[in-house]
């Protein structure tokens, strides 16, 4: 098969695509011929070295495709399914386990499937699961226009909340598209501003991001960041719960995130179609740090 390999850490030129061995499923799995992936920041911190990875490897997560065999229960050959692969998703084919991936709904596309496992278990856990996020509540989204962020604002909304969320000023129509309710220009405008009075703040961004949302935040509310360290002793000191969420594989969540996107409830949004052989310059995309929504790459 053909995949892109990383045999060291380096730029976007150390991604080749090569032939190399299929993965081979062990129990419980299955092989997934792979129609579409998509591009996480973690790809790229792989890359550069910033995250510990054995190398060679092949990167990504995020993959859709169709069985071709399977070891595993309730998933035959010939089934479409979209998860998190454990051998690379930058490939021809992906080897995945049966409890981190899910039926792709027939009225999505394998690059939106694609799109949706990372950032979707991410926002869905962090607004409800960590966050605990209620109807009538208020949240602040830091990076409504990313990858998880974009996600995250519809969830949150839908879940009845009041949404407030921030990027840079080319993102505000498409932000309050989603259906947040408030826009906030970071580059002008600072969270503090919104002082103690909401619910949740949800951080995708770190940095001096993550502790300027806590003055935002409600005594007893909550800030969970996925991006860097929480400022736990100056949450600690409002009285406010500060958490660093790590994803968990869920196929639950992950079927559930696709029948909201099937259902037109939520979408997708893709800003480029990359073909496999040009995953590198997806990476550059991404590691810009300013993509909107999701990079997909194709596959077959
Ligand atoms: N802990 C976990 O399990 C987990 C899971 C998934 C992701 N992550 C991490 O979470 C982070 C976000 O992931 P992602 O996939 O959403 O990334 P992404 O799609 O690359 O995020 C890009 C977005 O960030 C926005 N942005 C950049 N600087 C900003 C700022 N200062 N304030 C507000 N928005 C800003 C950009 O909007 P503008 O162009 O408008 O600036 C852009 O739309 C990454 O660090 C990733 O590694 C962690």
């Amino acid at each position: 098969m053909r995949a892109v390999l990383v045999a060291e850490t380096g730029g976007p030129e150390v991604l080749r695509l090569q032939e190399t061995e299929p993965p081979e499923p062990g129990d419980g799995e299955v092989l997934i011929e792979v129609r579409a992936a998509s591009v996480n920041p973690i790809d790229w911190k792989y890359r550069r070295g910033l995250a510990p990875k054995q190398l060679p490897a092949v990167l990504g997560s995020d993959v859709s495709g169709t069985v071709t065999r399977s070891l595993a229960q309730g998933f035959a050959e010939g089934d479409e399914v979209f998860g998190l692969a454990a051998s690379g998703a930058y490939a021809e084919l992906a080897r995945a386990q049966a409890g981190v991936i899910a039926p792709k709904p027939a009225d999505i596309s394998h690059e939106q499937a694609a799109a949706l496992p990372v950032a979707g278990l991410t926002a869905w856990q962090a607004l409800f699961d960590r966050g605990g996020l209620q109807q009538g509540q208020t949240a602040l989204i830091a990076g409504g226009a990313g990858g998880v962020g974009h996600l995250a604002v519809q969830f949150a909304k839908r879940a009845g909340a009041e949404v407030i969320a921030t990027g840079s000023a080319r993102n505000r129509d498409f932000v309050l598209g989603l259906g947040a309710d408030r826009f906030l220009d970071y580059t002008q405008e600072e969270p503090a501003a919104l002082t103690g009075s909401v619910d949740l703040a949800f951080d995708t961004v770190g940095g001096e991001t993550t502790e300027a949302l806590l003055p935002a935040v409600r005594e007893g509310g909550a800030l969970v960041t996925i991006a860097g360290a929480p400022p736990e002793q100056a949450a600690g000191e409002r009285g406010v719960r500060a958490e660093l969420l790590i994803m968990s594989p869920s196929s639950g969540q992950l079927g559930e995130v696709a029948r909201l996107v099937a259902a037109g409830e939520v979408r997708v949004e893709i800003t480029q179609r990359i073909p496999l052989a040009e995953v590198a310059r997806a990476h550059e995309l991404s590691e810009s740090g300013h993509a909107r929504g999701k990079i997909v790459i194709t596959v077959a």
